[in-house]
Formats: C-alpha cells, sequence, structure tokens
C-alpha cells in the first residue's frame, strides 16, 4: 500500500469518460498536460453528438496530442432509457466546432468501455479515478454490471447538473438532460461524487487572449484547441451571445487536479426522471427533512428523509482566474 507521501507525489491514475464535443476536447489536452495525472484511458459515450463520431474524435484528439499509447474504448451510443439528444447546435455537426482534422488512423480496444473501466479499476483498487464530462451511461452501466465497481474508485469527478437552472431545458443541464436515469444510478450509487456544474462552469469563459494564446501555440494540442475555441467564439457571437466559450469540461480536469480552484459544499442530490418538463433536473438538499413531491390523492404517502446524508460535493463557487490561468498555460505552454 502506498504511504500518504508517495502516494500525494505520484500521478493520480484517471479515465475520463467524454462525449468530444468541443470543450471535452479542451479538457481532454488539460488533462494530458497536466503532471498530476496518468490518463489511463478515453471512454466515448454518445452525447453532444453521435458515438459514431464521439469514437473517431477521442482517437483525433489523442492523435493531435501525440498520446495514441492511451487506449479509447467505445462506450454507450444511447441513453439508458430515451431517445439520444444531441447538441450538434453547440458543438457543429461533427462535434468539435466544425473544424476538419484529419480522419483518426488509430482503431478503439477490443474491449467496450464498461469491460476497460471494470479491468482498470478491480486490478487497482482506490487508484483507478473516474472523470465524466459527459452523459453518465457508461458509468451507470458498468455500476449496474458490476455493484462492487463504487467503493473501488477513489473518486468521480463529473461535470454535470445544476443547482441554478439548466443550459438546455430551465431545469436541466445537457449530460444529465440527456440520460437522466444513468445520473441517478451514479448519485445513489455511493461512489465517492464531486458534482462540477453550471453553477460554476458557466462563470469559466475564455477571454480573447486566451484563445489567441492558443492559436499562437508551439505544441500542436494547442493550435488545435485555439482552432476549437475560435469556431466555438465565432458561432457564439453569430448568435449574439455575449463572453466566451464555457470550460465546462475543462472545470471538472481542473477540479480533479486541484479542487482549490472551487468551493465545494457537501449536499444531498437526486436527479428529477420523472418530469415531462424537468426530466434531468439535479435537485440538491443542505438539510433534512428532505421531501419529495405531495403524493396525487390515490397515490402513497410521500418519501420524507429525516436522515440528511450528503451523497455529493458539489461545486458552488470558482476561482475563475486562477483556472483560466491553469488552463492555458498548459494547454498552450
Ligand atoms: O452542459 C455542458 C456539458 O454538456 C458539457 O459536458 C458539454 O460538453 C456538453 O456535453
Ligand atoms: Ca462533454
Amino acid at each position: 500500500m502506498l504511504n500518504a507521501m508517495s502516494a500525494a507525489t505520484l500521478p493520480r491514475r484517471v479515465i475520463i469518460d467524454t462525449d468530444p464535443g468541443t470543450d471535452d476536447a479542451l479538457a481532454i489536452f488539460l488533462a494530458l498536460n497536466s503532471p498530476e495525472l496518468k490518463v489511463e484511458a478515453l471512454t466515448p459515450v454518445a452525447g453532444n453528438v453521435p458515438l459514431s463520431l464521439t469514437l473517431p474524435n477521442a482517437l483525433r484528439l489523442l492523435e493531435i496530442a501525440g498520446r495514441t499509447d492511451i487506449p479509447v474504448a467505445a462506450g454507450a451510443d444511447r441513453p439508458l432509457a430515451r431517445r439520444l439528444i444531441t447538441a450538434t447546435y453547440a458543438h457543429g455537426q461533427n462535434g468539435l466546432g466544425g473544424i476538419q482534422f484529419p480522419e483518426p488512423t488509430t482503431k478503439p480496444v477490443a474491449e467496450t468501455a464498461t469491460q476497460l473501466i471494470r479491468r482498470l479499476v478491480h486490478a487497482s483498487p482506490q487508484e483507478i479515478g473516474i472523470i465524466a464530462i459527459g452523459p453518465l451511461t457508461n458509468i451507470a452501466t458498468a455500476f449496474r454490471e458490476d455493484p462492487e465497481l463504487p467503493r473501488l474508485i477513489p473518486n468521480l469527478t463529473i461535470m454535470g447538473g445544476s443547482l441554478s437552472g439548466g443550459n438546455i431545458s430551465p431545469a436541466a443541464e445537457f449530460n444529465i438532460y440527456v440520460d437522466p436515469e444513468a445520473a441517478q444510478i451514479v448519485f445513489r450509487s455511493g461512489v465517492p461524487l464531486t458534482m462540477v456544474g453550471l453553477d460554476v462552469t458557466r462563470r469559466a469563459m475564455l477571454r480573447e487572449d486566451d484563445i489567441q494564446r492558443m492559436e499562437t501555440s508551439k505544441k500542436p494540442e494547442g493550435r488545435a484547441a485555439g482552432k476549437i475555441a475560435r469556431a466555438s467564439m465565432n458561432q457564439l457571437r453569430k448568435n449574439s451571445a455575449t463572453g466566451g466559450p464555457a470550460m465546462h469540461d475543462s472545470l471538472a480536469v481542473g477540479t480533479f487536479i486541484n479542487p482549490g480552484v472551487v468551493t465545494l459544499e457537501s449536499l444531498f442530490v437526486d436527479i428529477e426522471t420523472a418530469g415531462t418538463l424537468t426530466a434531468g433536473e439535479t435537485v440538491g438538499y443542505r438539510k433534512a427533512p428532505m421531501r419529495s413531491s405531495p403524493p396525487l390523492t390515490n397515490a402513497p404517502e410521500a418519501t420524507l428523509s429525516t436522515e440528511f446524508k450528503p451523497n455529493a460535493k458539489v461545486a458552488l463557487d470558482v476561482n475563475v482566474d486562477r483556472f483560466l490561468t491553469m488552463l492555458v498555460d498548459r494547454i498552450a505552454g
């Protein structure tokens, strides 16, 4: 067993579950350029664009960064129980802002995402963290197949959810909206969970200088990030939006690396799955009693937990300058 000191100095081993995705791309480049992390694998999932694009996009990003040593294992091509809703309106038809990068020459491994996750975690209990920056379909599937898994993972940090309103619907953030059932499995699994939601990520917007630093980077992944970020900025301007591209996924990576960039609060968070207007909402409780909705006349009693048992550390504030400096320094070099 590693002692505290050596464990603190060694790179932390991590799997990144992702739906690249313009902001996923920068998050992956950040992780690859962070000495605190050893990226063990990418596990693409359907989300921003279909798996038929998130899979090759994951391969492309590793090739751009010169990291084809990292395996890519294909995950779910649809949510657990719903039709797939994508976000091509935000990420472009190809998922990378319409930027045409070369076709990947590498191939995914034969294992599925859940097979790879389960194999790595069981081979090294309490040593493999997971950063999930897309819908939680792969993670939920792995937990359903292997109920012991949540107890073997030291930290699952997700980009997902919001306690302050959604982005794809008034109530729901995209990753949770796409697969609420998967999110509910993950939030109820007991895994040590850090939730980096829109409460903080919508504030982490790239500035023009940041994009120019990436565009002029000496590093291939820096320049690729600059192209993607510029495409996102142009899309925002076309839609008369102010501000820059929000670094949703990169802030989850940044928080995994250094939780000091955000302010975390322990809450009980559950997921709305029955709402016709609110499915995918992450509902946070700060104390007991934790009420659900009033029961219909002919329905059983409402559930009411009188004991407050937090299940997630939720990011509620962020040091934007400190985070963006970390992000751009590392990607652009
Ligand atoms: O709501 C933002 C999240 O949805 C990010 O992960 C982005 O990539 C999209 O997947
Ligand atoms: Ca994403």
